[in-house]
């Protein structure tokens, strides 16, 4: 087999259906814009039809295919419902990617419950909702199916200022490993992706000029990450082919962050 039909061989998403939830993001789109190239048949989901439909158009504009529904992560039901028009539209989900996700930044002491319970909600709580709706359909499926979380480099290491935001992200890693195995025997390989720093809407107010010194300082590639850089590793743990024998990995696309110590 050349070359160009063997990477096609391992990558391809021809034919194949996947979610984003968060794909309204600026993380989630390129993943959305990545999953299109590759050939799959892209479900922009998010809150923001604005946004959703700007995703739809870029991807449109190279002849990829996708379309935007609406879903709000704070609510089973609501994502229950994106599953269920998703299959009724298009019979299947064949890759789901859980990349919702808000910040909230305070010294400890002035975490407020209220900011806790939002952040831990739509980083952890709708991961779980995400994978067990869908997670349970497609193991009802021939063909199984993929489920892709969205960590951070704070699964690994604890970041000073976002409390709750470390520890949600810290359970998603955990949450994906357990997943992983309890799916594994009927097809459903779920992993996460852990991404270092990229400037985006959730952390535009954190990373304020102190906080980006120091990230630059302990990121050995001293830049942030460009959104398009995250495809590669997406591609990989999706990939029923490339990845077909990945499950509860955590895979960290950070310049190098986790790997210092001082
Ligand atoms: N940008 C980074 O440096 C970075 C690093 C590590 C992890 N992450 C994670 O990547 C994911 C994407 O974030 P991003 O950086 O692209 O930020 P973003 O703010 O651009 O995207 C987050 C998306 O989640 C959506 N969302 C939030 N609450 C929702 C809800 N209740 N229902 C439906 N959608 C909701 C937002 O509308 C937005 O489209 C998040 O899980 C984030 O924690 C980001």
């Amino acid at each position: 087999m050349m070359s160009k039909d063997y990477l096609d061989s391992l990558f391809s998403l021809r034919g194949q259906v996947a979610v984003v939830i968060g794909g309204t993001g600026v993380l989630g789109g390129a993943l959305c814009e990545g999953f299109a190239r590759a050939g799959a048949f892209v479900v922009v989901a998010g809150r923001s039809v604005e946004r959703g439909d700007a995703c739809v158009e870029t991807i449109q504009m190279f002849e990829g295919t996708a379309g935007f529904l609406s879903v709000d992560v704070t609510s089973r039901e609501s994502i229950q419902k994106l599953h269920d028009v998703t299959i009724s539209k298009h019979g299947q989900v064949d890759i789901l990617v859980n990349c919702a996700g808000v910040n909230s930044a305070a010294p400890y002491k002035d975490t407020r419950d209220e900011d806790w319970q939002r952040v831990l909600e739509a980083n952890l709580t709708a991961t779980h909702w995400g994978c067990q709706i869908f997670g349970s359909s497609m193991s009802s499926q021939a063909e199984g199916g993929s489920i892709l979380n969205i960590g951070s480099v704070t699964s690994h290491l604890p970041l000073s200022r976002v409390f709750a935001y470390s520890a949600s992200k810290a359970a998603v890693v955990n949450l994906t490993q357990n997943v992983a195995r309890e799916f594994a025997s009927h097809g459903v390989r779920v992993n996460a992706l852990c991404p270092g720093f990229f400037p985006a809407e959730q952390n535009r107010k954190i990373l304020d000029s102190d906080r980006v010194g120091s990230i630059m300082e302990q990121t050995p590639m001293a830049r942030f990450g460009e959104p398009k850089e995250l495809v590669g590793a997406a591609l990989l743990l999706t990939s029923r082919v490339a990845g077909s024998f990945i499950t509860g990995a955590s895979v960290y696309v950070d310049g190098g962050f986790t790997g210092m110590r001082f």
